[in-house]
């Protein structure tokens, strides 16, 4: 059977796909060049990314007029929206991932390649992109072939344009501790770890008796950064406690204690203030204890610090003990956006992404496109931005409008976020108009028909059905380990 790595490595050319591809003085690693398809006329457009802003620019390019060829690290796309729900099981991690390939295969008209690798450098003046291979690439699935990729090689993959989605990475704003100590929820292989801590955590308890100090410790979970991915993931926390761990262990559930820190006044600061209000109630009802107006200034092993500020001189300062900590304070542009920024004048001083035109091209360069959470185009850094600038740039692409399309224009509609205990909120807007604000139990059925409607495949939202099914009959799925 053929390994994933493989199978994705998909070209639809006959023979002729690559033209050139030449094999360097050997170093560690071998350095090739790969100027893929520059034969058969058509422009080779390159894709950094596997998320929103990839996987939404290669479904809607048109291959019948463009060689595609994604990069990605990632072999799957992740529907980040639902991630939350995983560390304790409400969805399955399995269920909203979804494999590169089930995406290339549906691209039969023309040549569309994937390498599972990892984009190192933009090399702007070369028109070129360095990648370090993860996987064995045979480009035609022919043994022969000696134009091939063994893992761990690097090759330059040559572009006519450059779409950049490589997204962005959990920012620790540099404070002492996190890195080592604390768990991010990003990638989908940050859900079972913290899953795995929180079980292991539960078990150490259970064998100390109550009222000690580290029993205390062990159950206490806490999540920095109000922001939506926080709230959920205590949410969901919460609910694993009152609905699950409550009918397994109720003498450790009643004692276990999720707080939620967050710097601002507010929590969820993107939603109107009867909502944020609402959803901090909704918080506080379900036991988790809100620190606002709180920064977290450095981590420990076990405790963490944190300082309140009290008034505009005052600052209460705190030590609060964990046995799991969840980082969840926003994002910060990845090293291969800033190497780039650091070499294009128009792009300097720019500290959260690639600047990008109207056009969403990125300043200073001529064929480098920038979508989603590594382009700062004014906007938030959320996966319908990404998702409607794949679709503007592809209808661009695809009526050859390059340079002379009309501007990137974003419909905005609304946010919604899931607060726990069956209860969410929700802003329905398209464009400036209002549709639908509001909090509590039906706004959590529509959250759920929304999320299912943002599924992008139908095997993914099968899944994620199935999942919600379940647990409506049984207890999640609560595994330290498969
Ligand atoms: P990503 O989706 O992060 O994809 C980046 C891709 O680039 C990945 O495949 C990665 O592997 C790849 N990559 C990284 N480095 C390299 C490299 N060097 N070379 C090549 N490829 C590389 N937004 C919403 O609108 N609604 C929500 O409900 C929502 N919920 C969220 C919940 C969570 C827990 C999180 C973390 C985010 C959520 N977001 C939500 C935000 C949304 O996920 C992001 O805005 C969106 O993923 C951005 O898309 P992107 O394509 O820019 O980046
Ligand atoms: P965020 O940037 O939205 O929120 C991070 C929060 O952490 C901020 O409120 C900030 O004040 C706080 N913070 C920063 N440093 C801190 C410190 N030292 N101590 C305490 N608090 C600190 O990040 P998040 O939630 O990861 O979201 C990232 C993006 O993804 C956003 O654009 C968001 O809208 C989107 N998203 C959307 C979701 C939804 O629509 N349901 C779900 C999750 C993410």
């Amino acid at each position: 059977m053929l390994s994933r790595s493989n199978i994705i490595q998909r070209f639809n050319s006959t023979s002729s796909g690559i033209s050139s591809f030449k094999t360097a003085a050997k170093k560690s690693t071998t350095q090739a060049t790969l100027s893929s398809y520059s034969n058969n006329g058509k422009k080779n457009v390159v894709i950094l990314g596997s998320g929103w802003g990839g996987i939404s620019f290669l479904q809607h390019i048109d291959e019948s007029k463009y060689n595609v060829t994604l990069i990605s690290p990632r072999p799957h796309f992740l529907f980040t929206p639902l991630l939350p729900s995983t560390p304790v099981g409400t969805v399955d991690e399995k269920s909203i991932i979804e494999p590169v390939v089930n995406f290339a295969v549906k691209k039969t008209k023309g040549n569309v390649s994937y390498y599972e690798a990892q984009a190192t450098k933009i090399n702007h003046l070369d028109n070129t992109v360095t990648i370090k291979s993860f996987s064995h690439v045979n480009p035609f699935g022919d043994s022969k072939n000696p134009e091939s990729i063994k893992k761990n090689d690097s090759a330059d993959i040559k572009y006519d344009y450059l779409i950049s989605a490589v997204g962005a990475e959990p920012n620790t704003f540099g404070i002492p501790g996190v890195q080592e100590h604390g768990m991010f929820l990003k990638e989908i292989e940050h859900s079972p770890k913290i899953r795995k801590q929180f079980i292991e955590n539960i078990e150490r308890a259970n064998l100390l008796p109550k009222g000690d100090p580290e029993r205390k410790r062990l159950l206490t979970l806490v999540v920095v950064g109000g922001g939506p991915t926080g709230v959920e993931t205590a949410g969901e926390l919460q609910d694993y406690v009152d609905q699950d761990l409550k009918k397994y262990l109720p003498s450790i559930a009643e004692e276990v204690q999720i707080h939620l820190i967050e710097a601002l006044p507010v929590i969820l600061n993107m939603f109107e203030s009867k909502l944020t209000s609402y959803a901090q109630k909704v918080l506080e009802q379900t036991s988790i204890k809100l620190h606002l107006k709180t920064a977290v200034s450095e981590v420990k092993e076990k405790h963490l610090i944190a300082k309140t500020k009290i008034s505009d001189t005052e600052t209460k300062t705190e030590e609060i003990p964990y046995g799991t900590l969840i980082w969840a304070t926003g994002n910060k542009p990845r090293s291969i956006v800033t190497d780039l920024i650091k070499e294009i004048p128009e792009q300097q001083g720019s500290r959260r992404g690639l600047l990008v035109d109207e056009h969403l091209k990125v300043k200073g360069l001529n064929n480098v496109y920038a979508i989603g959470d590594n382009a700062v185009a004014g906007l938030a850094p959320t996966a319908q931005v990404a998702h409607q600038e794949a679709e503007y740039l592809t209808k661009v692409f695809n009526k050859n409008q390059v340079g002379s399309a009309k501007p990137f224009k974003y419909l905005h509609y609304g946010a919604l976020a899931y607060l726990g205990a069956e209860k969410a909120i929700a802003n329905i807007t398209y464009g400036k108009r209002q549709l639908y604000t509001g909090g509590g139990l039906i706004t959590f059925y529509i959250w759920r028909v929304l999320y299912l409607s943002m599924i992008i495949s139908w095997r993914s939202r099968f899944k994620v059905m199935s999942d919600w099914f379940k647990l409506a009959l049984f207890k999640r799925d609560f595994f330290k380990e498969l």
